[in-house]
């Protein structure tokens, strides 16, 4: 019974990301690492979940590994500059022995659909095709990149037409010029231009590593100015791994709205990501993910939203969308990823230098980290700008919250003429005061 709840509430909260996700594109980027691993099964499960659920996807498949095991077994090394990979006459043999053999395999384990298998059932279409035309990368401070390449053109035409009719794109980091000539590419570079080239909802780069804190916490969002503060301080990031960073800042730059970092190795991640509220990578966005700002009138919906449950139980005053209006010039929110978490409003009470504080709401899901307190922060500092010399506060509940936070108790009887319109003594709620 329990699990069963579970299970069922679970299956609900997610609801609101399968109906976000349905008809969107999302191009995912794995490394060649991932197909040499027992989990990689558990991976193409989930990409053919997210297919079952509507979602259009680009899979753009590393070959690094694998192109270092041919070079081996005949003896050979490649060079590299700048962590670049030189690709010469015999290196681009076994790039494209490298990408035929991933590009088969993957299309095999797509294919599966083995009764009683999480793949059963699924009958994907998967497509693959020249739709990267390529150049070389060139000569650069002398040194020759051969048959490496840069992108040229996407056809995001005929990729459009795949996903349309809901087959999967597969695509290698392999490019072809008019003149025939093939070139190999830096896979996140492909995810990152065919994200931009279809202006994809998400470009999703799967890494083998995830970021942390200087005190060991997961990172789950830097800005673009953030992540190249990251690059530079860690020494310890692999080659990989920058290339996904900075593919993700060039993506964020350019337009993709959402560019998500994954540690593949944490079994699930793609659908922790994608189905929970919080996910379990790092986001990189051009912009603050998270921020405090004025409340303007078209944030009365979130705020609604955020403060109904709240004055259901009879915590805050109901307020009418109407009234909301009127005042929405006293109101701060905290916003995050398009949500409104958090609110608050100082009301200047007339002909008094004095403000009162109302409708402070933090979302439950994001309580105790401390955004109550940025609100009332930032209230005081706006009171303190309109010279008022005390702000009060009614509470039924949060008196507690208030006191130690320099409030103090104070008899509803003394309360400045013009607020005692406003108190109810119904609600018998408390009387807060803050000398500023
Ligand atoms: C009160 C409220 C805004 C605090 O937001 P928050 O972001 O969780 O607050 P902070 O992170 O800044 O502070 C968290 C601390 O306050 C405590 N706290 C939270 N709600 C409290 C309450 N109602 N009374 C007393 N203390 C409270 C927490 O336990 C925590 O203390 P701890 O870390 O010592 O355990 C939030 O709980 C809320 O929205 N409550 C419902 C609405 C409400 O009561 N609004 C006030 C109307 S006047």
């Amino acid at each position: 019974m329990n699990n069963n709840s579970t299970f069922v509430n679970w299956f609900r909260d997610s609801s609101p990301y399968i109906h976000a996700h349905r008809h969107r594109t999302f191009v995912i980027y794995f490394g060649g690492e991932a197909l040499l691993d027992d989990n990689f099964k558990n991976l193409i499960h989930d990409f053919a979940l997210l297919n079952s659920l509507g979602i259009h996807l680009i899979l753009v498949h590393g070959i690094r590994p694998q192109i270092d095991n041919a070079l081996k077994k005949s003896k050979q090394s490649s060079q590299f500059q700048n962590s670049l990979r030189i690709t010469d006459k015999h290196t681009l043999q076994c790039v494209k022995e490298s990408a035929g053999l991933v590009r088969v395999d993957i299309e095999s384990l797509l294919s599966q659909g083995v009764a009683n298998s999480p793949m059963s059932g699924a009958e994907l279409r998967v497509v693959s095709g020249n739709f990267i035309t390529a150049q070389p990368l060139g000569v650069i401070d002398g040194v020759d990149f051969q048959n490496t390449g840069k992108i040229r053109r996407i056809n995001n035409t005929a990729i459009q037409q795949q996903l349309d009719l809901e087959n999967i794109v597969l695509i290698s980091p392999i490019g072809y010029s008019p003149s025939g000539d093939l070139f190999n590419l830096s896979a996140e570079q492909v995810a990152t231009e065919i994200a931009i080239s279809l202006q994809a909802e998400k470009l999703i780069l799967m890494t083998e590593q995830s970021f942390q804190s200087a005190t060991g916490e997961l990172i789950a969002q830097m800005t673009t100015e953030e992540t190249k503060q990251f690059i530079n301080q860690e020494s310890q990031l692999a080659s990989s791994t920058q290339h996904a960073l900075k593919s993700a800042i060039h993506g964020c730059q350019s337009g993709v709205k959402r560019v998500h970092i994954l540690n593949r190795l944490i079994d699930g991640a793609l659908l922790t990501e994608l189905f929970s509220r919080d996910g379990i990578g790092t986001l990189i966005s051009s912009t603050q993910f998270e921020f405090l700002r004025s409340a303007v009138l078209s944030d009365i919906p979130g705020i609604l939203e955020l403060i109904s449950p709240l004055e259901k139980k009879g915590i805050l005053i109901s307020r009418s969308p109407e009234q909301l209006e009127i005042n929405i010039a006293d109101y701060i929110i905290i916003e995050r990823d398009g949500l409104i978490i958090g609110c608050t409003a100082l009301h200047p009470i007339k002909n008094s230098q004095m403000g009162l504080i109302a409708c402070l709401a933090i979302h439950p899901d994001y309580q105790k980290s401390a955004r109550g307190n940025q609100l009332l922060e930032q209230l005081l500092k706006q009171a303190q700008q309109k010279s008022f010399t005390q702000v009060f506060a009614f509470s039924t509940q949060s008196m507690q919250w208030f006191i130690e936070r320099g409030f103090s108790e104070q008899e509803a009887t003394q309360l400045p003429t013009h607020l005692q319109a406003t108190y109810n003594p119904l609600r018998n709620a408390k009387v807060l005061r803050k000398q500023i």
